[in-house]
């Protein structure tokens, strides 16, 4: 099994050398509890795997999927670079000490004061259309300015149908087709389009889809290149590579993963003669799935028509099975050796019949006062919660080599009223 489970003389849940029931009963529930060392692991595993084959890489984390300051510092102190979306993003990447030059902006139906805004942070912008692009002009001095621009390889996968991002029913970039026109425009316009950029999806494990869209970028670029005569310093093929969620998937190879397309690549830059560009790529799922997880406790077993094993989070603390019905493996962290008992569902405390961690999950008898673990959680789980059923944020505890850390307090009731205000006449 290619999961990140680990298990302590106890027989309890260990994260990176702490004891799951042990956290619980320190800082509550539910916890976000985050691993270091796996979140260095899985970044340096990645560059090293791109690197070796190709030396002028650079990673940058999307950091959309987790924006823990202390994530994010972590990944600062490996020498990560950034991928964001939005101003806000931007500004904690600055705030926590990533020069501009180590941050890319790709957002997307962005106004013009946001497309200003991250302009005057200086950092580098993928532009998703032609409208970005000639409101981009009118905002800032386009005279020399470096871009990049988003394109549609026509190419999309993802573990959802929410999470594809080319081909024609995609929002995102530009047309592959209008691609030199677009180029040779933001060139009249006085930009210096230096890079490329294309994404295709999340949540991905095929490698087939990845070469496909590599294949089709680097036409894109190698007929811009060819007609707008555009000298490409990077291409940056997005991120979306997947990490196994259930027993039964396999992790990627990643060192062969790389080896493949760099190879391929490679042969691309060459058909076209495009030199040597730096190559982008912009995982956030990789980096930090693995390297969280949700605790909860059971506070409820209810047999109804089914069996129901309720806990005390739910869809507002990890909405990824009601949004995507995404899989998270859960394990009875109080008795991890446990014989599998029976098939139940996990159900949050959600007013919301869609409010289910799983259904028909094969576990061990689960009693009330366990600690559950809802595995691989680090990615989009935290960043995607919510205040719904006004229920305050839960705290995120880091731990390094056993030691625990709170990186971020639990919200309180109060919490919930910041920046509500009642009118007078309402008083
Ligand atoms: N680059 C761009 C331009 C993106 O839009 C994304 C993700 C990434 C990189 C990183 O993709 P990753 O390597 O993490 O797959 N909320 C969904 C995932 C949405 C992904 C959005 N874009 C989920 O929970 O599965």
């Amino acid at each position: 099994m290619d999961l990140n489970i680990k298990v302590n003389e106890k027989d309890h849940l260990d994260i990176g050398g702490a004891d799951a029931c042990d956290l619980v009963d320190k800082f509550g529930s539910p916890i976000y509890v985050i691993d270091e060392n796996r979140i260095r692991d899985n970044y340096n595993r990645f560059y090293n795997a791109f690197s070796k084959y190709y030396p002028d890489f650079k990673v940058f984390y999307a950091c959309k999927a987790n924006t823990n300051l202390a994530v994010m510092k972590i990944l600062e102190s490996e020498g990560c670079c950034v991928d964001t979306v939005s101003p806000g993003e931007v500004y904690t990447c600055e705030k926590l000490g990533f020069s501009p030059d180590r941050i890319l902006f790709t957002g997307n139906n962005i106004t013009d004061e946001e497309l200003k805004e991250v302009h005057d942070m200086g950092v580098i912008l993928n532009v998703d259309s032609v409208s970005a692009i000639k409101r981009l002009a009118n905002v800032v001095d386009p005279n020399g300015l470096k871009l990049s621009i988003r394109v549609n390889p026509m190419v999309g996968a993802g573990h959802h149908a929410h999470t594809i991002t080319g081909g024609v029913m995609s929002k995102f970039g530009i047309m592959d087709n209008e691609a030199v026109e677009v180029y040779q425009l933001a060139e009249d316009l006085g930009f210096d389009p230096v890079g490329i950029h294309s994404h295709i999806g999340s949540g991905i494990l095929d490698p087939e889809p990845f070469k496909l869209a590599i294949g089709s970028t680097m036409d894109i670029a190698g007929k811009v290149h060819e007609e707008a005569g555009v000298d490409f310093e990077f291409v940056d093929f997005g991120g979306g590579i997947g990490v196994p969620y259930t027993p039964e998937e396999k992790a990627l190879d990643i060192d062969h993963f790389a080896h493949e397309n760099v190879k391929f690549f490679e042969e691309k830059l060459k058909e076209y003669n495009m030199g040597k560009p730096t190559m982008f790529l912009e995982p956030g799922r990789y980096i930090v799935a693995d390297a969280v997880d949700l605790l909860v406790k059971v506070n409820s077993v209810k047999q109804s028509y089914r069996k129901y094993i309720g806990v005390d989070a739910g869809f507002n603390t990890l909405l990824r099975p009601t949004m995507y019905g995404s899989y998270h493996h859960i394990v009875d962290a109080s008795k991890m050796s446990a014989p599998i008992k029976e098939e139940v569902d996990v159900a949050g405390d959600v007013c919301e019949s869609g409010d289910l961690f799983a259904r028909d999950r094969p576990l061990p008898e689960v009693e009330e006062g366990d600690v559950l673990g809802i595995l691989n959680a680090g990615a989009y789980g935290f960043t995607m919660a919510s205040h719904y059923n006004s229920r305050p944020l839960p705290a995120e505890i880091l731990v390094n080599n056993g030691n625990a850390t709170v990186v971020r307090k639990a919200e309180t009731y109060d919490d919930l009223f910041r920046n509500q205000i009642i009118p007078d006449y309402l008083q």
